[in-house]
Formats: C-alpha cells, structure tokens, sequence
C-alpha cells in the first residue's frame, strides 16, 4: 500500500469539479483517507512547489494556488503514486492522454487542475506539509 498527496486545486473548486474529481480516482480503487478544504496561504505554497523557486513561472503558480480555496487530500492504494499520475494525466493538458483529468478539465500547464506527489519522497514531504500539523 502507498499514499500519495493530491490537490484539487482552486480552477477546479470554482467550477464545481470536486465530487467529478474524486469519482476518477475512487473508481480506480484509491482510498481517500484523508481530506481537507482549505486557502493555502503562501507560505505552505512556496514550501510545497519549492523546487520550482526562480523559475519563470513561479508568481503565476504561487497567485493561482492561493487565489481561492483548494482540496488537499491523501489517496492510499497499491502503487498509488503510479496510478494517481496516470489518472491525472501530464502536467500540458495538450499533452495529456485521453480521460485523463487534464485533458478533461485542466486549462494549461499552469491551470492544469490537479497535483499529485512524483515519487514516495515527495508523498511523504508533502503528506507532511499539507497534513502534518
Ligand atoms: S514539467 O513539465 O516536467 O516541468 O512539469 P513538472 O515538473 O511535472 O511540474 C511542474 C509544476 O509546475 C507547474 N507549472 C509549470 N510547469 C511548467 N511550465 C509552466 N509554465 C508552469 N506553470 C506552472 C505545473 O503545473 C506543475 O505543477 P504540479 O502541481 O506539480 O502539476
């Protein structure tokens, strides 16, 4: 068993997209067995999308990921780190394969809709960032 930390993040709150969302990943077996709604403030924001600091895109992502509220959640399942990305699609939505919730719902690589964590490291750092306290 594996967790993996998602976002849903606020693009995707503000079309009324949760209950959509959640449903993918639901019935490919995931478990959520953590949730929370909240605004992200921009410390937590930085922290989590660290690796990205500097990069020229990095104002957009931080005004986007705090711009209204988002959905943090833990998904647990057998290779679930694996099995959330494909579900999520990659990163363009252009690029992303069909029924994926990127090519359904994200905008652009920057509004791409949903997070999820690239290795069991970053699960566990971001479980811990966005759950830890
Ligand atoms: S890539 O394509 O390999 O750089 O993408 P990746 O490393 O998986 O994720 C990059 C995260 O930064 C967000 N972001 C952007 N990436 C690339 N270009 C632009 N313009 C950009 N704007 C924002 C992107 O949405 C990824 O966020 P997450 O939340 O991990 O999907």
């Amino acid at each position: 068993m594996e967790k993996t930390l998602v976002l849903i993040k606020p693009d995707a709150v503000e079309r009324n997209l949760i209950g959509r969302i959640l449903s993918l990943y639901e019935d490919r077996g995931l478990k959520v067995t953590a949730l929370k709604m909240l605004n992200a403030d921009k410390e937590t924001a930085m922290k989590h999308y660290e690796e990205h600091i500097g990069r020229p895109y990095f104002e957009n992502l931080m005004n986007y990921i705090t711009r209204s509220p988002l959905v943090a959640l833990v998904l647990e399942g057998d290779d679930a780190i694996a099995l959330v990305r494909e579900i999520n699609g990659k990163t363009d939505p252009l690029e992303a394969a069909d029924g994926t919730i990127r090519k359904l719902y994200g905008e652009t690589k920057t509004y791409n809709t949903v997070h999820a964590s690239d290795s069991e490291e970053s699960a566990a750092r971001e479980i811990e960032i966005w759950f830890g306290r």
